[in-house]
């Protein structure tokens, strides 16, 4: 049996998850502004410092996996823009580094990161944006939207849940997270019905925008079902799952974007591997 850390342990899908590993007999440490085994705000670097160290603490050192489901979502407001920057980003790749030790320790551990749909359905998100976040300036991420206005919140929201992909798909295949045994991965939720989602459907304005988007499959997700694939994701049959991104979301990614991808890699990508391969040639 394995030890599990949650964030975003006391609601939605993240409360599913650990209801789902605690079930199977695993032991789960959920972090959570509220109502959890370690009590942090992510929004702060005191509370993202004190959530690590008090993981670190009650795993003893050693972690089997981690889900990083916290996050919040585009509410309204203008003063709300540095709060999901900082929650959906930093409260993410900031534990993961603090963890990181103790997830090598286990040899084989999986870690679920939560992106979103958003990520490739939402127009116009500035490349700046996520270049600000990439570079951890939440503040100059929120200035980089405020023109937008009322759509700001939902491009910063999009902003943040690209930043934190883009995070795990340049960290997973490197020496310290792939070659340590670490196999960090992506979960793009589409929309699933949680008090995140039921927030943002109470709001007149949001509702309607979010129940004209097409979902080819119709009606929203399952957080249950969601809990699910973490916790397929977390399991030895994702060893061999390396920086992917797995979209559940209805159909809607597919829907807007069904050429965008798989694309062939840049020749430009592959240019050192030429070089490798003439100096090995000429070695001969
Ligand atoms: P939820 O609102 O039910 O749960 C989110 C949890 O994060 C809550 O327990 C909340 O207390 C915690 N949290 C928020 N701010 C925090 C802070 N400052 N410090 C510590 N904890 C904090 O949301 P849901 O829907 O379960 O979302 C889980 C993840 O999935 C989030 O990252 C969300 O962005 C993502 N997602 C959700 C979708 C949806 O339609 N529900 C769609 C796509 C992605």
């Amino acid at each position: 049996m394995g030890v599990y850390a949650v964030t975003g342990s006391a609601s939605g899908m993240g409360r599913a998850v650990v209801d789902k590993l605690t079930a199977a007999g695993h032991t789960v440490i959920g972090v959570d502004i509220q109502a959890a085994d370690v009590v942090a705000d992510l929004s702060t670097g005191e509370g993202r410092r004190g959530a690590v160290r008090e993981v670190l603490s009650l795993a003893g050192g050693k972690l089997d996996g981690a889900v990083l489901a916290a996050g919040v979502g585009p509410v309204p407001g203008a003063d709300r823009l540095p709060l999901i920057a900082s929650v959906n980003y930093l409260g993410v790749v900031e534990l993961l580094d603090g963890w990181r030790a103790a997830l090598a320790a286990s040899g084989s551990a999986k870690v679920v990161v939560f992106g979103s749909n958003s990520t490739t359905t939402t127009p116009a998100v500035p490349r700046r944006t996520v270049k600000a976040l990439l570079s951890g300036d939440t503040a100059k991420a929120a200035r980089t939207v405020r023109l937008f206005g009322k759509t700001a919140p939902p491009m910063m929201y999009a902003g943040s849940k690209i930043a934190v992909t883009r995070w795990v798909r340049r960290h997973a295949t490197t020496q310290e997270w792939a070659g340590a045994g670490i196999r960090l991965n992506v979960l793009a939720p589409g929309a699933i019905m949680t008090p995140l989602l039921e927030k943002q459907l109470s709001t007149p304005s949001e509702a309607k925008v979010i129940r004209r988007f097409p979902v080819p499959v119709g009606g929203f997700g399952d957080a249950g079902q969601l809990g699910d694939w973490v916790v397929f994701m977390l399991s030895d049959a994702a060893n061999f799952l390396c920086g992917s991104v797995v979209f559940v979301d209805g159909g809607s990614d597919a829907y807007f974007r069904p050429d965008a991808w798989p694309r062939p890699v840049p020749v430009s990508r592959l240019v050192p591997y030429a070089w490798k391969f003439l100096r090995y040639s000429g070695n001969r």
